[in-house]
């Protein structure tokens, strides 16, 4: 299985774009039962996920389902769903910390991973410091900017130019700090403007440096700048390399320079981060 970098939603109810989205490069497909279906199209979407699922699985790409939440009346069947045909991970909105978590382990007997999208409601952001109680049982932790606005009754979680409002912002780095807390990969939001691809980018770029190892994309030209946002660059793989030798040229050195910068154990521990993340990108 490939490390997840670009992780592409894809509407349940439309099986002919599942096909294609295979092909796109992403590392992971998320077919979603949730929001983007229409009430009167949720049966349709799980048959279609069924028999996507069902088909051998020999292209390498991660298959993800985003079941409905899981207070709503569409559970219990996505649920069912997936005891048939098990897919790699489970995408779980509206999830309220660990007992969400727990909540849908006790319905699903062997339950494959499951990716929280962890503040679309306001009490989701105070369970935030509790996903370590289950550690284990994640892929990851993601967010949205979408849901917690309409919940809270505020007109819109970006500014004009597109730019996170503080609300968000502080769920974004809650996320981040939530995810790292509980050992999982950070996963980045998906960035709505599909046109907007410098922004898109710059979005992208800006996870990557902040600590998140992936993103969520909702259209095929979002994948390759995630990918390669996502991706250590020759530099920084060369850069880590060279931090690691000097430690071990100097044993029993605490801190040391390297190139005219201080260097001590968090760039030591950095260095491994980074280096350890490449055999799941490359493989
Ligand atoms: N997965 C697979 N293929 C996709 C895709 C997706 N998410 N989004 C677009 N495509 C394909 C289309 O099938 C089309 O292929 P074609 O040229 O062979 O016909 C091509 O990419 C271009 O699509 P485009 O015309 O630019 O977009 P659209 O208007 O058809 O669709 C969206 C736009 C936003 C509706 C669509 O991208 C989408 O459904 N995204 C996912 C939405 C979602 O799941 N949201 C929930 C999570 S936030
Ligand atoms: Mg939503």
């Amino acid at each position: 299985m490939r490390g997840l970098r670009s992780l592409l939603f894809v509407p349940g109810d439309r099986p002919e774009r599942m096909e294609k989205a295979l092909g796109l490069g992403a590392d992971a497909l998320i077919l979603d039962l949730e929001d983007s279906v229409a009430l009167s199209r949720k049966e349709m979407a799980r048959d279609a996920v069924t028999a996507f699922l069902s088909r051998p699985r020999d292209h390498g790409v991660t298959l993800l389902v985003r079941i409905n939440p899981l207070d709503s009346d569409y559970a219990a069947g996505d649920i069912a769903l997936l005891s048939t045909c098990r897919p790699d991970g489970i995408v779980l909105p509206k999830a309220e910390g660990a007992a969400s978590v727990r909540a849908l382990t006790v319905r699903l007997a062997n339950c494959p991973p499951v990716l929280p999208i962890a503040t679309e409601t306001p009490a989701a952001i105070f369970a935030l410091g509790s996903y370590g109680e289950v550690g284990d049982a994640l892929m990851g932790l993601s967010w949205g900017a979408e849901d917690l606005p309409a919940a809270i009754g505020a007109a819109t979680s970006r500014d004009e130019a597109g730019h996170l409002l503080p609300p968000y912002e502080m769920a974004r780095s809650l996320t981040l700090f939530a995810a790292h807390a509980a050992a999982v990969p950070a996963i980045e939001t998906v960035y709505p403007d599909f046109r907007d691809i410098a922004g898109l980018t710059a979005y992208a770029t800006r996870g990557a440096r902040d600590g998140f190892t992936g993103m969520m994309a909702i259209h095929p030209s979002q994948i390759a700048p995630i990918n390669a946002a996502f991706t250590p660059s020759a530099e920084q793989i060369a850069h880590a390399w060279a931090v690691i030798s000097a430690f071990e040229a100097n044993p029993g050195a605490g801190a040391l320079q390297l190139d005219g910068r201080m260097i001590d154990a968090p760039h030591l521990k950095q260095a491994r981060a980074l280096l350890a993340r490449i055999p799941s990108i490359v493989s």
